[in-house]
């Protein structure tokens, strides 16, 4: 055990996938997940800057089965709705409006806004907005509408 943190809530029976009454049903992933991430944080700048393209979502973390991605938006995307999810919209950087059948939103850096699930909806920026997408796995930018502007998922930066 590190003797630089306590993990008091596990202790060393944690250690020992055998020792069930210490605590071994859980860690297994607790120990996996610790032996494969890195102690960094994700850096939003040093994400944005690598990568120009925009309507592309990348993803950047993932949360149980949800995943954060970041994108740069600029223009008009299509209108489209997702049947299954709510999604979210953070902005980072720039002015994002998302119109719907009645009316729209302007989300500015600092700002985020869900969509609830089923809504029509359209994404504009007239200048460039970064923003921090988050929404279930395997939802495609597009919804169910196809097109040019579908972007491939689950890529990784
Ligand atoms: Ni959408």
């Amino acid at each position: 055990m590190s003797t630089f943190f306590n993990c008091s809530s596990l202790g060393d029976a944690a250690n020992d996938p055998t020792d069930v009454a210490g605590g071994g049903i859980i860690p297994h992933t607790i120990i996996r997940r610790s032996g494969d991430m890195g102690y960094e944080a994700i850096n939003f700048g040093k994400k944005f800057g690598l990568f120009d393209e925009q309507w592309q979502p990348k993803v950047i973390a993932e949360m149980n089965d949800y995943q954060f991605k970041v994108v740069k938006l600029q223009g008009d995307f299509i209108w489209h709705h997702h049947k299954d999810t709510d999604e979210t919209f953070l902005v980072m950087d720039g002015v994002l409006r998302i119109d719907f059948c009645d009316g729209a939103v302007h989300v500015s850096a600092g700002e985020m806004f869900v969509v609830p699930k089923g809504v029509e909806h359209k994404p504009f920026a007239e200048h460039e907005v970064k923003l921090l997408l988050i929404e279930p796995r395997g939802v495609l930018n597009t919804g169910h509408e196809g097109g040019d502007q579908t972007a491939q998922n689950d890529v990784w930066i």
